[in-house]
């Protein structure tokens, strides 16, 4: 059913008021097709879990809001298996069906916001493991030829939150599922400082993929804020990778700022200590602000606007710039 001037606020994360001028969901490439057909003119908005935009405007266009589902094993041998999800599954309910059948490679990504679909678009990543790490394939509905094309992962082009679909091929593509290649016999990626200390506060010296799911979600609990509660859409920047001088500058005065090498003469900085050090972690204008336990995070108490909290975003990069001489990139999509 198509809706319109439908209000976007229950479909995106940051819990913003914006008005779309159609508004639709489909659950098959059938359905995808023939939405698509109906409304040509139209510009077109694909929404996964909504977890990693900011509407600082209202949408002049067809909103299509993606719940393609499934999770089928297409391949498995003793070691391996092959698993292939729908782009509309919620990501963290996906992760936690591939723990219960015992598949390793994906716990370090539990709890995070947003859909399948969306996981390769920004090669989700945290605690050590971006969703490259296991990747096999994703196919995806060609809107100008209404084919399906197959992406292994070398199409796709991963980077640091990035893919050919952020870049080249913006636009062009709607995800329809995506397949995993997982571990049978657990090997747990423990490497990420905070998930050793967790599971040593907890006693557990030989973790279990579960185990090493529970303290991820536990960490993340304790430092980000359930979307659900306070709108927000996760890390709203990068980490900047600078050449390692601009390292040396800040270490100058504050000899504990984290830098974590990405190859011999570049290295990735904090944001959220940038963030911090300039004073803005806790920040709250009525409405809106940076959270308090995580300085990556703008977040939306409820009723603030996109361009609010948009202009904050900027006003943080000038400050960064101006203290650090470095330039913060958003993370989040901005519409
Ligand atoms: N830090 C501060 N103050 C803060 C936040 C962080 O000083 O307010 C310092 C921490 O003490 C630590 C360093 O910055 O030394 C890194 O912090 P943390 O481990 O919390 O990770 P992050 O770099 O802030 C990234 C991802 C997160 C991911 C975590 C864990 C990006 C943009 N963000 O955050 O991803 O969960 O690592 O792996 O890369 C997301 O993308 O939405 C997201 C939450």
């Amino acid at each position: 059913m198509i809706q319109t001037n439908f209000d976007l606020k229950s479909v995106n994360t940051f819990g913003i008021s914006a008005k779309a001028k159609f508004f639709a969901t489909f659950s098959s490439v059938q359905e995808l097709a023939d939405l698509l057909a109906s409304y040509p003119q139209e510009e077109r908005l694909i929404l996964g879990g909504g977890s990693n935009l900011l509407l600082t405007k209202d949408f002049n266009g067809l909103v299509l809001k993606n719940e393609m589902k499934g999770f089928q094993v297409t391949f498995e041998d003793e070691n391996e298996v092959l698993v292939q999800a729908g782009a509309g599954e919620v990501w963290h309910e996906f992760v936690m069906q591939c723990i219960d059948q015992n598949f390793s490679g994906l716990e370090n990504l539990s709890l995070i916001p947003g859909s399948v679909g969306a996981s390769p678009m920004q090669n989700i990543g945290a605690y050590g493991v971006e969703i490259k790490d296991c990747f096999e394939s994703l196919q995806a509905y060609h809107i100008a030829s209404g084919e399906i094309h197959s992406f292994d992962k070398a199409a796709c082009a991963f980077g640091y939150r990035e893919s050919v679909f952020k870049n080249v091929l913006k636009g062009q593509y709607i995800i329809c599922a995506v397949t995993f290649r997982l571990k049978k016999n657990a090997t747990v990626n423990t490497s990420y400082g905070a998930i050793s200390s967790e599971l040593e506060k907890r006693g557990v010296s030989d973790p279990t993929i579960r185990d090493v799911s529970q303290a991820v979600i536990a960490i993340r609990q304790s430092k980000l804020p359930d979307p659900k509660v306070i709108g927000n859409a996760g890390s709203f920047f990068k980490n900047p990778i600078v050449h390692q001088s601009v390292y040396a500058a800040i270490q100058k005065n504050f000899p504990d700022a984290p830098y974590y090498p990405t190859d011999e003469n570049h290295g990735k900085l904090a944001a959220g200590w940038l963030i911090e050090q300039a004073g803005w972690k806790g920040k709250t204008f009525d409405t809106y602000g940076v959270h308090k336990l995580q300085a990556l995070v703008l977040v939306n108490y409820g009723g603030s606007t996109g361009n609010q909290i948009y202009d904050l975003s900027s006003q943080i990069i000038a400050d960064i710039q101006l203290k650090f001489g470095v330039t913060l990139e958003r993370e989040v999509n901005i519409l």
